[in-house]
């Protein structure tokens, strides 16, 4: 037949075009949705046009306590990519007094949901998934910390866990009275400690101890778009600041090459052999980046939904002058900044040789060099390949791009442009 050849290559074109969708879809998002009633059959999250005045009347549990003080209570929300210094920026948050800090309770969403995926991502799975999401961040920001426990594997009896992901990481749910092992002598409880020595958590005192305090703050590196906050931020109940964190693409590849080892295997032996491997799924980072640069441009466009609670914080800037980053940020979020953060900041940034300084934040400790330490570890290869891919997001955040590998190295060029991010006010 004459046209045969034709339909090869048709086809062949067509297959190529089916395999990128499949990869693209099987990565894109780093989480995956089904559909499963959220906690206490509160329906599948909220819906955008739902009042939220109206959910105490759809059978969901009563929130007696919820809004008493919202006037009050400032939200605060870290958003962030994964590897990109978002636990240096929760600790910031963590280590006022005034503050109840949870980290990553999206975790427990995500692992409740994961297991019934569904590959097909579609757009029904992926409301359902931020919808409880938002369902979630509503209720732990009204102190409802009983609202987890639907989430958390195996079910907390006697509303008591310790399956809390990262409890340690929160400084009130390793202090009295939610625990007692400490005195309040003991300001800086290492989080291993904590979770050896404090028992079962109690989620009754958890609660408790979120009400006493004045704000309440929750990271999250499981929010791929700020525009899916959006009902949240609109709910007239709650009083959200967002503090949306960045960081250079590259800088995060990096990080993740060191930290996922698994899943960034082949950008390992990219690094090791200085030679890409076939296989490598590039689409990895294209998603990435795509994601990160669609969420960025929704906040740097400043609609009119994030006035006054938002703020772009690079952690560049961060690690740069972390006093001061430090102090804006908290002028933003119109708190005072305590004594004890600043403390916290000046032992974990500084290049102090006490022994008793663990060094889990490493890479700030030794302050800016270290915020691009990436340039020493990547070649010239994947960071040209990052450039490419990444490169309007580069733009926007203002990271400057190299074009020679002497660039790359010479670390007396910084590669962040001195830019400002005023909060959206
Ligand atoms: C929960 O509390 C009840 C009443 O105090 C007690 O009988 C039960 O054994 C407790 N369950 C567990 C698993 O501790
Ligand atoms: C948890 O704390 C509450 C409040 O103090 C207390 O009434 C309850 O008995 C505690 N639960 C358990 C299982 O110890
Ligand atoms: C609300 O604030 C007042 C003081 O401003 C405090 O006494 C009260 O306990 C707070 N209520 C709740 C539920 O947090
Ligand atoms: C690094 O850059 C600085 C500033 O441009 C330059 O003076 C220096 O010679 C460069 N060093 C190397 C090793 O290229």
């Amino acid at each position: 037949m004459q046209c045969s050849w034709k339909a090869v290559i048709l086809l062949a074109l067509a297959s190529i075009a089916i395999q990128y969708t499949a990869i693209r879809t099987l990565t894109s998002k780093p989480f995956q949705l089904c559909t499963l009633p959220s906690p206490h059959n509160c329906g599948l999250g909220d819906q955008e046009t739902e009042s939220p005045f109206e959910r105490g009347a759809g059978g969901c549990d009563d929130y007696p306590f919820f809004y008493v003080n919202a006037s009050r209570k400032t939200h605060i929300l870290v958003l962030a990519t994964t590897r990109s210094g978002s636990s240096f920026v929760g600790q910031l948050l963590n280590q006022h007094q005034e503050v109840f800090y949870l980290f990553e309770p999206l975790y427990h969403v995500q692992t409740t949901l994961m297991p019934r995926l569904s590959h097909s991502h579609n757009t029904a799975d992926r409301r359902v998934m931020l919808g409880a999401s938002r369902d979630l961040l509503r209720s732990l920001y009204g102190c409802d910390l009983y609202f987890l426990e639907s989430y958390i594997k195996p079910t907390p009896t006697n509303h008591t866990t310790d399956k809390l992901f990262r409890r340690g990481a929160s400084r009130a749910l390793c202090q009295q009275p939610v625990c007692d092992a400490f005195g309040p002598a003991d300001v800086n409880v290492e989080e291993g400690d904590c979770v050896k020595k404090c028992a079962l958590l109690n989620l009754t005192l958890a609660t408790e101890a979120c009400r006493e305090k004045q704000h309440v703050a929750i990271k999250t590196v499981r929010v791929p778009e700020i525009g899916d906050l959006r009902a949240l931020l609109e709910d007239p109940r709650l009083n959200i600041k967002v503090i949306q964190l960045v960081r250079d693409p590259r800088g995060i590849l990096s990080s993740r090459i060191e930290t996922f080892r698994d899943t960034y295997r082949l950008w390992r032996i990219w690094r090791a052999t200085g030679r890409k491997p076939y296989n490598l799924d590039l689409s990895q980072l294209t998603v990435v980046c795509e994601d990160y640069r669609s969420s960025v441009s929704t906040g740097l466009s400043h609609p009119y939904w994030l006035k006054g609670k938002y703020m772009l914080v690079r952690y560049e800037d961060l690690a740069k002058n972390p006093l001061p980053k430090t102090k804006e940020i908290y002028d933003y979020l119109g708190l005072p900044m305590d004594k004890n953060v600043e403390d916290w900041i000046l032992a974990n940034t500084h290049g102090s040789n006490e022994p008793s300084a663990k060094h889990k934040f490493g890479t700030l400790r030794d302050s800016a060099a270290n915020a691009e330490s990436w340039r020493l570890k990547l070649s010239y290869d994947m960071v040209e390949y990052t450039q490419t891919v990444c490169q309007k997001v580069l733009q926007q955040l203002g990271y400057k791009a190299v074009r020679s590998v002497q660039q790359l190295k010479n670390m007396s060029i910084s590669l962040v442009q001195d830019k400002t991010f005023v909060p959206f006010l």
